[in-house]
């Protein structure tokens, strides 16, 4: 038995997907813990590409259960769309199951949000717009939440969809005087057709995740953004509304944190940000914007070009220790190959001082001044090699030098978005 997770130590869109897809044949079980359809997780194999948001990876490979876990925030629309367009591609749909205390998107979230990042003007977080933070509001703020269990309660839903859309429209009202108001009936007849249709997936997801452990089941989390987009953790306020650190494991699954005994640690060998926020190692030339082409560094959800830059030690090493990661997995090499020479930030300079912790305020991050150490690019083609020691020395100096700065084995590397192009360590 093995309790394995997936966790992004960046911003987000470290390739997790890849890997979860990759270590999905060792284990019984996916498992979704958070986020919603904000995510985008592309899997390639075979020549085809699949682009995941609300389900696991996982989904990809027969026999294999999927979960998604109470944290997990759900669209019930944007899920189904995306269970027909899987079986419409030929992918048959195993065993999946939605935890039925996870909580439920409902339009009013999305306009909420539009209102919201309207109103933030130049400062707007950039999120995705698909009403997860507004959920996450509802979830902890009580009153207003609504969880999947509660579309089975029919008298409970209509009577709480009438107080709750209330509100939401005298709140949106006074944003915007000439908005149409939300229809209690039409939310309620809409979600009961897509409750129905869910009904064979909704369970105590918990329960099941208890029993595969006690049966020896073999678990696979699934991270959704990455470390430093985390709540509590991350760059706040510039950041999701869930713990997308390690952390959020044991709080969106219910499965206590010691169960785990593996967790790798995903990072792309440079870096990226989608939505705003500082970035320190952020390069605005024609290095920067090198790496988006030969990346293809475009967000799968909104497919906003995302922010390029070099790879921050400082911020992955923090992102590292606050998930507790026991390895790394480096994805994306080769989109550096045909760099002359490639940089690693190992400090800031903040204020005339340097300093290789994570400040904890984004002003402070946002005057960081990366301290970089240079080395030496391979410019070769690498997306062929299948053996770490094949790698070019100066491919291997990079690894080592991100080992280094970490303080943490690199495990797995890759070559390439197929899964034969991916390397793994002894
Ligand atoms: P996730 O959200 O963490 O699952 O990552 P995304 O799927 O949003 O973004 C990762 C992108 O990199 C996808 O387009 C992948 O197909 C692609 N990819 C994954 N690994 C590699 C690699 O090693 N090299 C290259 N060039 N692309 C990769
Ligand atoms: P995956 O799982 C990259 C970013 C948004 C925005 C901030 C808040 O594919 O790595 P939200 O809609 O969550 O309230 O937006 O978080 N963000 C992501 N960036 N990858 C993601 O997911 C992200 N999910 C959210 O761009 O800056
Ligand atoms: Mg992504």
């Amino acid at each position: 038995m093995s309790v394995t997770a997936v966790v992004g130590l960046q911003w987000g869109d470290e390739a997790k997907g890849k890997i979860v897809d990759l270590l999905t044949d060792q284990h019984d079980v996916v498992v979704r813990y958070l986020g919603g359809n904000n995510a985008g997780h592309t899997v390639m194999f075979g020549g085809e590409t699949y682009k995941l948001s609300l389900l696991p990876s996982g989904i990809l490979r027969p026999g294999v259960t999927n979960v998604v876990a109470t944290g997990v925030v759900i669209n019930p629309q944007a899920f189904l769309e995306e269970m027909t367009a899987l079986s419409d591609r030929g992918i048959e749909i195993g065993e999946l199951l939605i935890s039925d205390r996870a909580h439920v998107i409902f339009p009013y979230h999305m306009a909420e949000e539009a209102v919201l990042e309207k109103h933030r003007g130049d400062d707007a977080i950039g999120t995705t717009m698909r009403g997860i933070g507004t959920c996450y509001r509802d979830k902890v703020g009580r009153t207003h939440a609504i969880r999947m269990g509660d579309l089975y309660r029919p008298d409970f839903l209509r009577q709480r969809l009438t107080d709750v859309i209330a509100q939401k429209n005298t709140i949106l009202k006074a944003f915007n005087p000439t908005f149409d108001p939300f229809c209690p009936d039409d939310i309620f007849n809409e979600y009961t057709a897509y409750a129905d249709r869910l009904r064979p997936h909704v369970c105590d997801t918990t329960a099941f995740l208890h029993r595969a452990l006690r049966d020896g089941k073999s678990i696979l989390f699934e991270g959704a953004q990455g470390s430093l987009l985390d709540i509590d953790h991350g760059t706040f306020p510039y950041v999701t509304s869930s713990n997308s650190s390690g952390c959020g494991i044991h709080v969106g699954s219910g499965v206590p944190e010691r169960a785990i005994d593996r967790m790798i640690g995903v990072v792309k060998a440079y870096t990226t940000r989608v939505g705003g926020g500082p970035c320190p190692t952020e390069l605005d030339d024609e290095v920067g914007q090198h790496i988006r082409d030969e990346g293809n560094e475009y967000g799968t959800v909104t497919g906003r070009p995302r922010r390029c830059g070099w790879f921050d030690a400082v911020a992955t090493g923090y992102g590292a220790r606050v998930s507790g990661v026991d390895s790394l997995a480096v994805m994306l090499l080769d989109v550096l190959s045909k760099l002359d020479d490639v940089s690693i930030c190992e400090a800031y300079e903040i204020n005339g001082e340097r300093t290789a912790d994570f400040p904890s305020h984004a002003a402070d991050l946002a005057i960081a001044k990366p301290i970089y150490r240079m080395l030496p690019g391979w410019k070769q083609d690498i997306t062929g090699i299948r053996r770490l020691t094949d790698l070019p020395s100066q491919a291997r100096a990079y690894l080592d030098t991100i080992a280094e700065l970490l303080e943490f084995p690199v495990q797995i590397v890759s070559v390439g978005p197929d899964r034969e192009q991916t390397m793994f360590a002894d």
